[in-house]
């Protein structure tokens, strides 16, 4: 059965001169097996052929026809025998759905050469179907569609279908095939089975208007006819075409016109074949050889636009008989790569093969019941399919057979329009697809041979996809593959990726978000502020110095005599250190500086603020000892002093001594502060110990500030209490400021603000106790009496 004339659709294509070449190709096939000696020898094979005009309802006549027989007693149904065994065809998959239907009660099995759609593959709707064409979900659903869009980065693609089950089915299996891919379909439409201009207007409208450049259509050239040729009217260009099966080797279309908007058009086509006679057997068909075949007729119609007999219904001139076959009647003549035809060639074949086999069944090793065999002269339909289902035979190298639902093996050629010689379009074999082979080799494409109507490969996505630094936000409603690109948060980058990804520890995006760079190592180094540091802590320290010269130097002055020279000298020994240690806190943190940082300032403070208790102690008896000989001077004297010095800093020692020995501070890469860099600090260990140095500094000061406050009102010119009060002032001042700050600094700041507390609170000191005597002593001299001092000059 063949669609060999297109009633239902445009008028002007009601002959398909390619399918009236399959019809042929079936009458040499017949022929060449009832001269084969091997194949069917003694037999001779009848056949008849119906034309169903592409179209169910044409299809479903013809078949109840073959069952009816033209008149009741001629009809094989009623007679016991049915003489018909099997049916070749049909086509199109609608019309075949109908036709077996029909044949089903009857078992009578049947072969299609070019129903591909997946519908088949359920054996309890369609137990007597056979086909040499695979099933469609090798097409589309078994990746070669869906990877040809995924391989040319086609991401945003419209699909054009005929309304029939082959592009219904087609349509599911290409959705739910494209669903786990970053491929997107922007729109689906569908050519109307009663071609209606409106309509197809409406589609190219939508084709005109959407990104989507790459349009897979799943329809025969039946629809697509039509539909192109209004497409070429309203000049629409730009649009690449993946070609179904169906029409990407229809010839209909090699015209030269059609070029400019066909070509470039890739698509699958079915394997083919090669059929020695099939040219010269084409040659042989004229008017004159089949005068009375309407059909030979209506082709010479086509090709030629003559009417071959004299009274004609068409109005066209009458034929010279002049008109001969050439090869560039493709539509009819394209006979270098038979396809379908080949299609057709094989189920014929498949047919005799089954036959023959069931011929040769020995009685008594049959397959049917009782080991029976089918009786030559009664062979029953169901019987001869039991033999298709298991034929196996070669065809030109080929090995043809049917798996447990009726198919055959996948395989198909990838086919590219290009521009021929003469302008026109040349089907080129640009690659395969092979089922048989594992899963992701089976799509081979050579590039290099495929050619594009844009000379580049066409560009068909809904969002160019995202540059390096960016990445996709899908914008709410809206399919996955029209998105917006943002850029990546701080850390991380994408590349070519979907995502970004967050760097790896220590790295940290650069501005561009494109690469991973490693992160800054911030510490307290020798910038402008640890420079501005250092140069404060050294000139403290030499000021101390030189104070401590100026008074060594005028260590017999009644200044430096009556404020008990030894303890001065301890305390300026103590500043020096203590300006000394600030400078601990500048440079990458070691572990012998981290240890030393707190430390080292908290032994030198807490010796410094000793010595001042001691001082103020020293003051206060020596004020408050009303009586002469009152012995409180004698447990104060400079070796008792030594001892409160030495006891008090010890306290410190023995805290500090357990910080370093049970949590010693240790440096450490901070990352916390600020994410993109790394911050070189030395953690203390243990805060209860570092606060517990702190507080033992703080505990020493208050007391200090206690006694010093008590001896501030006592007589004197140089009342040495009321600077110690000023300096233990000062001195707190900073450190209760200091906490806070240091507290709330980030990273390097903290020890910067550490160093400048100890900075600033041993300036204090040194100041407020240092300063009056050095003015005395430099610029006073006259007052550097101990009558004046004692305030008892008059
Ligand atoms: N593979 C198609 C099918 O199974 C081929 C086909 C032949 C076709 N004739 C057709 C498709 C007519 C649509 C219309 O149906």
């Amino acid at each position: 059965m063949f669609d060999v004339c297109v009633c239902y659709a445009d008028l002007l294509n009601r002959f398909d001169p390619r399918a009236f070449r399959w019809a042929l190709t079936m009458k040499l096939a017949v022929e060449e097996i009832n001269q084969s000696t091997q194949l069917l020898p003694n037999y001779t094979l009848g056949y008849k052929i119906f034309d169903s005009c592409a179209y169910p309802l044409t299809g479903q006549r013809a078949a109840v026809a073959v069952l009816n027989g033209i008149s009741e007693e001629e009809s094989p149904t009623c007679s016991d025998a049915s003489l018909l065994l099997a049916v070749i065809g049909e086509s199109g998959s609608a019309q075949s759905i109908v036709v077996s239907r029909i044949l089903q009660p009857f078992r009578i099995p049947m072969i299609s050469y070019f129903s591909s759609c997946a519908c088949f593959t359920d054996r309890r709707s369609y137990p007597t179907f056979f086909r040499v064409i695979p099933n469609d979900d090798y097409q589309v659903r078994v990746k070669a569609i869906a990877q040809l869009l995924v391989r040319f980065n086609w991401t945003w693609v419209g699909v054009v279908r005929g309304d029939h089950e082959y592009g219904r089915f087609a349509l599911q299996g290409l959705l739910r095939e494209l669903k786990g891919t970053k491929v997107c379909v922007a729109y689906q439409e569908m050519i109307p089975l009663l071609y209606n201009r409106q309509k197809a207007l409406e589609i190219m409208q939508v084709m005109k208007s959407s990104l989507a450049k790459v349009v897979v259509v799943f329809s025969a050239e039946g629809e697509m006819t039509p539909f192109l040729r209004d497409y070429m009217i309203q000049n629409i260009t730009g649009i690449q075409w993946v070609a179904s099966e169906a029409w990407v080797t229809a010839s209909v279309f090699t015209g030269s016109e059609y070029y400019p908007f066909l070509g470039g058009t890739i698509g699958f086509g079915i394997r083919r074949g090669h059929i020695s006679r099939l040219s010269d057997y084409l040659m042989t068909v004229s008017p004159e050889n089949y005068p009375n075949n309407p059909l030979v007729k209506e082709l010479w119609e086509a090709l030629y636009g003559c009417s071959p007999h004299a009274p004609s219904a068409s109005q066209l001139p009458l034929c010279t008989g002049q008109e001969i076959l050439l090869v560039q009647h493709s539509a009819y003549m394209n006979t270098s790569s038979p396809r379908v035809a080949y299609n057709v060639y094989k189920a014929v074949y498949a047919v005799a093969h089954s036959l023959h086999n069931l011929l040769l069944c020995k009685p008594g090793m049959g397959p049917f019941e009782n080991n029976s065999c089918a009786q030559s002269n009664n062979v029953l339909p169901w019987q001869l399919q039991h033999y298709i289902e298991e034929v196996k035979f070669n065809i030109a190298g080929e090995e043809v057979n049917f798996d447990l639902k009726g198919d055959s093996v996948p395989y198909y050629d990838i086919i590219n329009w290009q521009k021929g010689t003469s302008g026109n379009i040349e089907f080129v074999n640009v690659g395969l697809f092979d089922g048989t082979k594992a899963a992701g080799e089976e799509l081979v494409i050579y590039e290099d041979k495929l050619t594009w109507l844009t000379k580049k490969v066409p560009v068909s996505v809904c969002s160019a996809s995202c540059p390096p630094g960016s990445r996709k936000a899908v914008r709410r409603g809206e399919p996955i593959c029209c998105f917006d690109c943002i850029p990546c948060d701080s850390g991380k980058i994408s590349n070519e990726t979907i995502e970004c990804i967050f760097c790896p520890e220590d790295f940290w995006s650069n501005e561009d978000r494109t690469i991973c760079i490693p992160k800054k190592v911030e510490f307290l180094a020798y910038d402008s502020l640890g420079i501005a540091l250092t140069v404060i802590s050294v000139v403290g320290a030499c000021l101390t110095i030189g104070v401590f010269l100026v008074f060594f130097h005028h260590r017999n002055t009644a200044v430096v005599r009556v404020n008990n020279s030894e303890l001065s000298f301890f305390i300026l020994f103590a500043l020096t250190f203590c300006f000394l240690c600030s400078l601990v806190f500048i440079g990458e943190p070691t572990r012998w500086s981290c240890m030393l940082r707190h430390t080292a300032f908290s032994i030198t403070f807490s010796l410094c603020i000793s010595c001042i208790l001691a001082k103020t102690l020293v003051v206060l008896a020596a004020f408050t000892a009303t009586r002469p000989g009152d012995n409180i001077m004698k447990w104060l004297g400079p070796k008792h002093q030594r001892v409160i010095i030495f006891s008090c800093t010890m306290v410190q020692v023995i805290i500090c001594a357990a910080w370093l020995i049970d949590a010693s501070p240790y440096p450490s890469r901070n990352t916390k502060y600020e994410r993109s860099k790394i911050i070189l600090e030395c953690s203390v260990g243990s805060s209860l110990a570092f606060w517990c140095v702190l507080g033992y500094i703080g505990l020493q000061a208050c007391l200090c500030f206690v006694l010093a406050f008590l001896a501030r009102k006592l007589p004197g010119n140089f009342n040495e209490a009321k600077f110690i009060t000023f300096s233990i002032l000062i001195f707190c001042a900073v450190w209760l400021a200091f906490i806070p700050a240091y507290i709330s600094s980030p990273g390097i700041y903290a020890d910067a603000v550490e160093s400048f507390a100890i900075l600033a609170s041993s300036f204090g000191l040194l100041f407020c106790l240092f300063a009056p005597k050095c003015y005395i002593i430099l610029l006073k001299p006259e007052k550097n009496t101990k009558q004046h001092l004692m305030g008892k000059e008059k």
